[in-house]
């Protein structure tokens, strides 16, 4: 008998709490968590805007997408992924060929316009208005999230502690069940 690691993956639209639910969730189950924004961060040192303006958004999509392979090589992590990552097909197949519990984290508008600030550091919410951005990045973005979520968490009233305990509480009903024979 085979017990297979189980990955979580956190998607959701920017603000909606994915890196610090990855932070907290790693602590409490004790594993490995990644970031993709860090990642990509580390592997070219740059931040996420310089590397906007310097290879665009296509450019950080690529980078993005090899992030994400890269936490997914061994299984048992906690992944925060950024809030256009599964616009990619490749992406949402990735997952989908592997034993991974996706949440989708969502909030109201007001909420994640409240949590995200003045946008700074986020190149896309530079070229508007924040919570128009935000809302047809919802509108536009959920049917993907849709596609690869095996649970949806509405954010808006919980506290960050409260999120990360609903997840561990999925993940070890999940974990019982994960046992591959060989
Ligand atoms: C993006 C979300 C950001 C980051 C980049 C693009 C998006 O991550 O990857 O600015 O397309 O929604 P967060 O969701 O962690 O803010």
């Amino acid at each position: 008998m085979l017990v297979m690691p189980l990955t979580v993956v956190l998607v959701g639209v920017m603000g909606s709490g994915k890196s610090s639910v990855a932070r907290r969730l790693g602590e409490m189950l004790r594993i490995k968590h990644y970031d993709l924004d860090e990642m990509v961060e580390a592997e070219t040192g740059l931040t996420i805007p310089e590397i906007f303006a310097a290879k665009g958004e296509s450019g950080f999509r690529d980078l993005e997408r090899e992030a994400l392979k890269r936490a997914l090589e061994r299984p048992g992590v906690v992944v925060a992924t950024g809030g256009g990552a599964m616009l990619q097909q490749a992406n949402r197949d990735h997952l989908r060929e592997l034993v991974t519990l996706v949440v989708w984290l969502d909030a109201s508008l007001d909420v994640l316009a409240s949590r995200v600030g003045d946008g700074s550091g986020r190149p896309l919410l530079s070229r508007g208005k924040i919570k128009s951005i935000l809302r047809t990045q919802k509108a536009e973005r959920k049917a993907a999230y849709r596609e690869v979520a095996d649970m949806r968490i509405n954010t808006s009233k919980l506290t960050l502690e409260e999120v990360a305990q609903q997840v561990a509480n999925k993940y070890y009903r999940m974990h019982s069940c994960v046992i591959v024979a060989e």
